[in-house]
């Protein structure tokens, strides 16, 4: 990556709020019809840590998401979001809460009608207080970080798979969230723009310490991010010494039939007994 352009002033949010858990799903049970999508399901994110959820296809990680963001209700149990009970709140809180939430979506979802300082500047305009300089500032701030300035004028198919998704995590971090919550952020990428992205997420990770759920069908992705560390100097992830840990927690979530079946970080995870999660670790 070139250019170290870190805008220093957007400082960890995570930092605001030590200690407590940024997300805390309390046997979540949820079913479609007949079908039981998530069964009796627990986990936390304290503040400032980054969460890789692993799952098959289908096995309800979007599902965990939108329940996070309170766009659905679980049918039994509880989820805590920055202290408050999703399950409980109406939608006029929910939508308070969500503006502390950046998303990145599957398929990043950028309007392809709008230009891409449109698309970044969406929601600070959404708030309808932000000076029309500070959304200019704060965009090329945003796209700096994932240096992309120079699409602030461009339109989504303008822009290749891989910068799209840069376009889309600028949109997800231009709030300064107290969360991000990321959808398969390198589903449908190449191997190497796969790498790309990982490490601006490695980037986002230990520049701002925002408490992070990263969803992911590849394991790899979040092994990548158990082992490196973004390197201000360098301006590049870069792999961790040998039995150093990133300075940022990392944990792993594995989902499997509706169950966690895994919870814990890297080390636990080469220690696994379990021949299903022994398989994709192999
Ligand atoms: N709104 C919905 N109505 C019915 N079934 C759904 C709905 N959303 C998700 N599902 C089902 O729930 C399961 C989990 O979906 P999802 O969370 O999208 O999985 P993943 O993101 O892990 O691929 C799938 O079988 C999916 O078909
Ligand atoms: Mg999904």
């Amino acid at each position: 990556m070139s250019a170290p352009t870190l805008p220093l002033d957007m400082t960890a949010p995570a930092a605001k709020q030590q200690g407590g858990e940024a997300i805390r799903f309390e046997n979540v049970t949820l079913a479609f019809d007949d079908k039981v999508v998530l069964d009796d399901i627990s986990f936390r994110l304290p503040h400032g840590e980054t969460k890789a959820l692993f799952g098959v296809a289908g096995s309800g990680k979007s599902t965990i998401l939108k329940l996070a963001l309170g766009l659905m209700k679980p049918d039994s149990g509880h989820i805590h979001v920055l202290g408050e009970d999703v399950t409980q709140m109406s939608e006029e809180a929910l939508f308070g809460l969500r503006r502390q939430i950046g998303m990145v979506f599957q398929e990043s979802a950028l309007f392809d009608s709008r230009t891409v300082r449109e698309n970044v500047a969406f929601r600070l305009m959404e708030e309808g207080s932000v000076s029309e300089d500070e959304i200019d500032r704060r965009v090329r701030e945003a796209l700096s970080f994932v240096e992309l300035e120079r699409t602030v004028d461009m339109f989504p198919s303008e822009l290749s798979g891989g910068m799209r998704r840069r376009v889309a995590i600028a949109r997800a971090i231009v709030t300064q969230p107290e969360i991000l919550l990321y959808d398969s952020p390198t589903g449908g990428l190449d191997p190497v723009t796969s790498t790309t992205i990982v490490e601006l997420i490695v980037k986002q990770r230990d520049v701002y310490k925002t408490s992070s759920l990263m969803v992911t069908h590849r394991l790899q992705d979040a092994f990548i991010m158990a082992t490196h560390y973004f390197d201000r100097n360098a301006n590049k992830m870069l792999p961790l010494p040998k039995g150093v840990h990133c300075e940022v927690p990392m944990a792993f979530l594995i989902l499997r039939d509706g169950k966690v079946i895994f919870d814990g970080d890297l080390d636990d995870l080469a220690k696994t007994r379990d021949e299903y999660i022994r398989e994709y670790i192999a």
